[in-house]
């Protein structure tokens, strides 16, 4: 089966929609391995309980001895390589990769998650960015998307997009909820859209 590794900085329940998929049989795939840039994350025992290997390789260490994010950056790359992965997701990676990165992935493809549409609140708390932006009436709903990694942060070619209503009785809380669960769907969906192209690519050449 096609070799997925998967990126997480936290709770990591996009990972677990992931693992369900796969364990379901709904996404032919494997996860040979979860890497995490924080410790102790929940993220990290859900691949545990899940009988997935796990690597954590956090940036500070590298700071604190004056090593530069780029060196970091291409030893995260080498262990994501080393893992032999036919795609490369992030799910809720908190950390921007440099080209210096990506470079190490010319054939790999790479998507991430984000929960906003395109073009919108790029970056760190977009849920709570579109959540302050419905109560000012700029925006009426909000939306996830699944993309491509390029060098711009959450920019690539969408993958899957899908639009989230906002409902005047939401709170924060309830937003987030309902953009979670649209996200665990459209990960998946988009993994597989991605997989399936990468085969068929395979199989013409
Ligand atoms: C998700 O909402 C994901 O879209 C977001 O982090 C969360 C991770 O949740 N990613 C970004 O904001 C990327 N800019 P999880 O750890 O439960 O999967």
């Amino acid at each position: 089966a096609p070799r997925v590794v998967v990126l997480i900085s936290g709770t990591g329940s996009n990972l677990q929609a992931l693992i369900d998929a796969v364990n379901s049989g709904a996404l032919t795939a494997e996860i040979p391995l979860v890497i995490s840039n924080r410790s102790k994350v929940f993220g990290l025992e859900r691949a545990e309980k899940a009988g997935i290997p796990s690597k954590v390789l956090a940036l500070k260490p590298y700071t604190a001895a004056g090593r530069t994010r780029v060196e970091y950056d291409l030893d995260l790359a080498q262990l994501v390589i080393d893992a032999k992965p036919d795609l490369v997701v992030l799910a809720g990676f908190m950390h921007i990769l440099s080209p210096e990165f990506l470079n190490q992935f010319p054939t790999t493809p790479l998507i991430n998650l984000h929960p906003a549409l395109p073009g919108q609140f790029d970056g760190a708390k977009a849920i709570e960015r579109a959540f302050e932006a419905y109560q000012k009436g700029e925006i009426k709903h909000t939306g996830v998307m699944v993309h491509r990694v390029i060098q711009e942060v959450d920019g690539g070619e969408p993958v899957l997009v899908k639009e989230v209503e906002i409902k005047p009785e939401d709170d924060l809380a309830a937003l987030q909820e309902r953009i979670h669960s649209v996200e665990h769907v459209l990960l998946v969906q988009g993994a597989a859209i991605v997989l399936e192209e990468e085969a068929k690519k395979k199989s013409a050449a």
